[in-house]
């Protein structure tokens, strides 16, 4: 198993983070952001597909489940399928010993892979989640668009886009009272993000938009930072009426 890539140092720099979170942090264990799952893809879930047969859900950059094993609990007892892309093989590695333990192991399928190169397949799904993951993980300010419109052509007719995106991020030295560079692989300023999605999503009725500031602090080579961003929710439907035939 693994991934291998020529990563950017942005990337080097995510990989180094998550992996040393997922090998000390367990899920849905209070202290990190991994305690529980966003709340309101949850409901937005249940709302729409806890009665339907066969949903099919995409998550890029997974994780270790922290909201695809709810998901799958939903969708499962129908025979929905939960298929969860990451490059990490600790990150597939605990997302299947988690979903073991809940149950839901036969829903979901990990799978360790760069969404960068993951073939999507054309309306395959119900609903792709992105969240917290593309800003993170590509190589190139300009892929988050390309990837965008991966995600728009592999969600069928009527089916759901979510994603997050950090914007805005300061990292701060605390004990020196610094700005730090910032190894985000994209950083947008929170305007600039949901001016280009509003784009994207022309013609798609937008059910969410929604900014959420935050903060946590961290050490990072040996210094303790203070991080602070602003969180970009943004959902939408892909409208069976309006939308043009290429998508
Ligand atoms: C901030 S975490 C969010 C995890 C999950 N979406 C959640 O909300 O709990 C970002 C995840 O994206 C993964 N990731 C980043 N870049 C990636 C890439 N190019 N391909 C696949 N996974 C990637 C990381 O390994 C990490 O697990």
């Amino acid at each position: 198993m693994g991934v291998h890539l020529r990563m950017t140092k942005a990337q080097e720099a995510t990989r180094a983070y998550h992996q040393h979170l997922y090998a000390r942090a367990r899920l849905f264990e209070p202290g990190t952001w991994l305690e529980k799952p966003d709340a309101p893809l949850v409901a937005l879930v249940h709302a729409r597909f806890a009665h339907a047969k066969h949903v099919r859900v995409l998550d890029l950059g997974s994780g270790v489940g922290r909201n695809a094993i709810p998901i799958a609990h939903i969708v499962g007892p129908h025979g929905g399928t939960v298929t969860c892309i990451d490059f990490l093989d600790i990150a597939i590695a605990k997302l299947m010993e988690n979903a073991e333990r809940d149950r839901v192991s036969g829903v979901i399928d990990g799978q360790v892979q760069d969404f960068e190169s993951y073939a999507m397949p054309d309306k395959a799904f119900d609903l792709v989640i992105a969240y917290s993951a593309l800003e993170h993980g590509v190589s190139s300010p300009e892929n988050v668009t390309q990837l965008i419109r991966s995600i728009q052509r592999a969600t069928k007719r009527g089916g759901i886009n979510y994603l997050g995106m950090t914007t805005n991020v300061e990292e701060r030295d605390v004990a020196r009272c610094t700005i730090v560079p910032s190894e985000m692989a994209v950083n947008m300023w929170y305007t600039e993000a949901k001016h280009m999605l509003e784009e994207l999503y022309t013609g798609w009725e937008v059910i969410q938009e929604e900014r959420t500031p935050y903060e946590e602090r961290y050490i990072k080579y040996g210094r303790e930072i203070l991080w602070r961003n602003d969180f970009l929710t943004f959902s939408a439907l892909k409208d069976i009426r309006s939308i043009s035939s290429s998508l």
